[in-house]
């Protein structure tokens, strides 16, 4: 006699009730599943963007900025020597809204004196982070925001 011999026999009972118990999970994981899916937050980068243009390049003078709102956020746009930039023009100190300051290349915030260099950076006062970068691009002469 083997050993296999010496387990008792699954019986039809046992079987049946290890078949409903996995057709309860499939179908509990079926309806949970999509439920958390759905409510599960949406990633940081998040799937929807949106591209709006700006501007013709060609009328837009190096050393020169614009003010847009893009999909509900505003952003400021500067044309340097290199290309354009656009960063939040939202502070991040307590949310006024900065200027351009052609004669100091950089971005000032009017409402506590803060300052921040064209790559976002703070270069002086309270804001605890650089204003946030969004992607542009220039296509067929048009300058596009995308955020
Ligand atoms: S809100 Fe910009 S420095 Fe305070």
């Amino acid at each position: 006699m083997s050993e296999m011999d010496a387990q008792p026999p699954v019986s039809r009972r046992s079987l049946l009730d290890h078949v409903i118990a996995l057709c309860g999970t499939v179908t509990g994981v079926a309806l949970v599943g999509p439920a958390v899916a759905y409510l599960w937050p949406v990633t940081k980068a998040g799937p929807v963007k949106s591209r709006e243009e700006v501007g013709d390049a060609a009328g837009w003078a190096p050393w020169t900025a614009r003010k847009a709102s893009i999909a509900g956020k505003p952003v400021l746009i500067v044309r340097t020597d290199k290309g354009f930039i656009a960063l939040s023009a939202v502070c991040t100190h307590l949310g006024c809204l900065v200027e351009y300051d052609a004669a100091k290349k950089a971005i000032a915030c009017p409402c506590h004196g803060a300052w921040f260099d064209l790559n976002g950076q703070v270069t002086g006062g309270p804001p605890p982070r650089p204003l946030p970068a969004y992607g542009v691009s220039e296509v067929q002469g048009k300058v596009f925001v995308s955020v």
